[in-house]
Order: structure tokens, then sequence, then C-alpha cells
């Protein structure tokens, strides 16, 4: 590694400032309608704002996403987890990490706890080993939120088949993988509450993102709290 700007390791887990949100659920369940949604509303509220996803969100990402959506044949379930630590560890210490020491607010298309439901319940991984593995990755960075889309596999499959692309290799899986990782997912959810906010996706992507608003808009509030009280935050 040449790159002087590309920092050797991970800092401490949660730089001050920004706020981190990420947003989750099966493959078709309209993440990125919502997460372009609260990117419009922050960026009227004259808010700086990093969108981004997992996989691809730098120049390695977009060529490890290729490797894990896109490979003809098998990846080794460990291999595919690593694949997808290693985009997470360079996308966290290159983009996410810089953008919120600026203040700025990230809005990012899925993170570890993809990893945990997809390789963790899907692959059938230890799912305990698999979110340590993405904290060892991201120096130990949690998302203030994570909006939890949970929709039925029937009505997201429906959604991806109206799009007319091809299927990726986790989207090409069978019903019952799907199901695990919606299961999963839920139960990551109600182990963290205070982290995430679930949304049943099946309803109108203006009342979902009407709840997604309050929800930051009292995370924001929070921030210029602690800002205006300790001045912790930069
Ligand atoms: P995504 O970018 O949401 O797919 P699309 O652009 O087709 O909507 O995610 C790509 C796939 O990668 C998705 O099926 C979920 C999977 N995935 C994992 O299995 N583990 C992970 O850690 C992440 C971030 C994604």
């Amino acid at each position: 590694m040449t790159d002087a700007t590309v920092p050797a390791a991970p800092r401490d887990a949660r730089p001050p400032g920004g706020l981190f949100i990420t947003f989750e659920g099966g493959d078709g369940v309209g993440k990125t309608t919502q997460a372009a949604l609260l990117d419009d509303w922050l960026a009227g509220r004259g808010r700086a704002v990093v969108r981004t996803r997992e996989p691809g969100g730098t120049d390695v990402g977009v060529l490890i996403r290729d490797i894990v959506l896109h490979h003809r044949g098998d990846v080794a379930p460990r291999a595919e987890a690593l694949l997808y630590a290693a985009d997470r560890a360079h996308h966290i210490a290159t983009v996410v990490r810089p953008a919120l020491e600026r203040g700025e607010v990230v809005i990012q298309d899925r993170y570890l706890d993809s990893s945990v439901a997809y390789q963790g319940e899907g692959r059938q991984l230890e799912a305990e080993q698999i979110r340590d593995l993405s904290l060892w990755a991201a120096g130990g960075l949690l998302p203030d939120l994570t909006v939890l889309l949970d929709l039925d596999h029937t009505a997201a499959r429906r959604r991806l088949d109206a799009d007319d692309k091809p299927f990726d290799r986790l989207e090409a899986e069978r019903e019952e993988f799907h199901d695990r990782v919606r299961e999963r997912f839920l139960a990551i959810a109600r182990e963290e509450p205070d982290r995430f906010l679930v949304l049943d996706a099946s309803r109108p992507a203006a009342d979902l993102a009407a709840d997604i608003r309050a929800r930051v808009e009292t995370l924001l509030t929070g921030v210029s709290a602690a800002r205006g009280s300790v001045g912790a935050h930069g």
C-alpha cells in the first residue's frame, strides 16, 4: 500500500461529530429509495451528506463487489465473509470516518448487519464471529441509527422481478435462505433496540420516509444539544 492518505489502522471506535445512518434489509425492500429521500430532506436542511454503500463504496470496493456479486462459480463462505469485511475496512477508513470527522451525515446502504444476516445466518457461519470480524475491520464503528426495512421475501421478489435486472449471486439464493436472512435481521434489531428503527416496508414509501425523518430529527436535536452543552462534537 503506497497511498499515504489511507490510514494504516482504524483509530478509536467512534469519531466525534457527524451522524452515521445505515439502511438494512433484504434485497428489493426499498432501501435505495428511502436513502435517497432522506438524503434530499437533509440536504434541503443544509446538512452535508455523504451517500454511500457496501459493497462497492470505494474504487477498491467496486472490484470486491464484482467478485462477491458476479463471480461465476463458487466462493467459499469464509472467503465471501472476508471479501465483504475487506470492502468494509477500506470503505470505513477512507470514506466514512473522514466524513464523520468533518461533521457530516453518512447515509449508507448496508453495513455490518448485512454480514451477520447474509454470511452469519444465510451461509451458516458463526454470527458472533462475523460480527467481530466486521467490527475489527471497521475499528469498532457502529451506526447511530440503523433503519431496518422489513418485508417478506415474496413481496420483495416481486419488486426485484419488476426491475428486470439479472439476479446477483446473493439474490439468486433460495427462498429459505432469504427467510433466514430476514429473521436474523429482526433478531439483531431486537438485541439492539436503541440503534434500530424497524419498519414494515410494505407501507407506502412516503409514510416510511416520514417515520425515518422523525427519528433522524430526534438524533440531530440530540447531537446539537450535546454540542451546545459540552462542546464535545466536532
Ligand atoms: P446491494 O448493493 O444492496 O444489492 P443491489 O445493488 O443489487 O440492490 O447488496 C448486494 C448484495 O450483497 C445483497 O444481496 C446483500 C449482499 N451482502 C452480503 O451478503 N453481506 C454484506 O456484508 C453486504 C454489505 C451485502
